[in-house]
């Protein structure tokens, strides 16, 4: 396999917390919220690496650091083999031009004072000077490529549904032909007619023009369809990597195991019961040595709360890797002993 595209090298995002909070929790150096630790992933050329994993567990913050929109506290960022961890300035907002972020709230990322051709352009203008007529040009020929009109060039967000606004999201990301597109929970404020319209087109023009996809969402029917690998996070940390066909059919991880469990299926729009993985996940702050799963793992012994285990390789493919002390005899676990049922109109998330 070629290089890959973009890779991250152990990288850490710490968020410390202000003086009061540190005193609040008894500590006495800063502490800090560790929502990213150590994770290295790699997205090759032309595919989409699909992150999925529990709210909380980092993956917006490690979308962020892709993109350099958060700086890594440690590790590495690579992108066609150049480290650009510690870009600035001019040379940041040269190297930005390969890379666009789409991201969940259409609403909020759009500018409601500004017309579509304003919003398309946005990326295209902070990178070059060019008049009005041409700007519009350029709009109007990127438009059908989402699946808009060429025609609504002067017209507002407001006048847009979700599905559409997320259109112009996604033609702004496009416009300057961007190698990558990190993909934040793109079609999770829609409705599931429009989000399969949204994934269709993504899929075509990943087909079409080659991109580089991220896509980071707690849909786990998005991830079969689009990604071609998948990448696991729990608390800050890998879980488990490798093709989504070997993580999303022979899933390892308890974690993984857990999490495809609780996920509903297609057909059970009508069953009332919600299912949450057992036991409350630990604080981000201290984080718990060893395996962060431990605390809820129906095969925890003692080697996982005192050893972090190492992503090793469960196939002979070596393309699949799993970060448990356990994955040679977790096995064919029943996964709903690892889940809790949610009563219908308590927890939501
Ligand atoms: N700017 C920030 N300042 C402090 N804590 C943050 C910040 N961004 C994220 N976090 C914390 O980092 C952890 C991971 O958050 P996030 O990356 O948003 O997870 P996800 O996208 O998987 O829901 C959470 O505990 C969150 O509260
Ligand atoms: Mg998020």
């Amino acid at each position: 396999m070629t290089d890959p595209l973009l890779e991250t090298r152990n990288v850490t995002k710490h968020f410390p917390l202000s003086r009061s909070l540190t005193q609040y929790f008894g500590g006495e150096a800063r502490l800090a919220i560790h929502a990213i630790d150590g994770v290295s992933v790699q997205v090759h050329r032309g595919e989409t690496l699909g992150l999925i994993g529990e709210s909380g567990s980092g993956k917006t913050t490690l979308g962020w650091l892709m993109a350099r929109l958060h700086t890594a506290t440690s590790g590495e960022l690579l992108f066609e083999g150049r480290d650009v961890s510690r870009l600035h300035g001019r040379a940041l907002r040269k190297w930005r031009q390969n890379l666009q972020v789409v991201f969940q709230d259409p609403v909020g990322s759009l500018d409601p004072r500004q017309r579509v051709w304003q919003i398309v352009s946005e990326p295209i203008q902070a990178q070059q000077r060019l008049s009005r007529g041409k700007l519009r040009a350029l709009v109007a020929e990127l438009l059908p490529s989402v699946g808009l009109p060429p025609d609504c060039l002067d017209q507002y967000p407001h006048e847009f549904s979700g599905g559409g606004r997320q259109r112009l999201s996604l033609a702004r990301a496009l416009s300057l032909q961007p190698k990558l597109v990190i993909l934040d929970e793109p079609t999770s404020a829609l409705d599931v007619a429009v989000q399969a319209q949204i994934l269709n087109r993504l899929v075509t023009l990943q087909r079409e023009s080659g991109y580089s996809y991220v896509l980071i969402t707690h849909n786990v029917a998005a991830v079969r369809y689009v990604a071609d690998r998948v990448a696991v996070l729990y608390l800050g940390k890998v879980a488990e990597v490798g093709p989504v066909r070997s993580v999303l059919e022979h899933p390892v991880h308890p974690y993984t195991k857990a999490l495809l469990a609780a996920v509903p299926v297609a057909d059970a729009g009508r069953r009332r019961t919600r299912y949450q993985i057992k036991g409350e996940i630990p604080t981000l702050i201290r984080p718990p040595p060893g395996c962060r799963f431990a605390a809820r793992c129906p095969f925890v012994i003692e080697r996982c709360r005192v050893e972090e285990p190492l992503l090793l390789p469960v196939t002979a493919a070596n393309d699949h890797v799993v970060a448990c002390h356990r994955s040679a005899e977790v096995g064919d676990i029943p996964p709903e002993s690892l889940l809790a049922t949610v009563p219908p109109p308590a927890a939501s998330a």
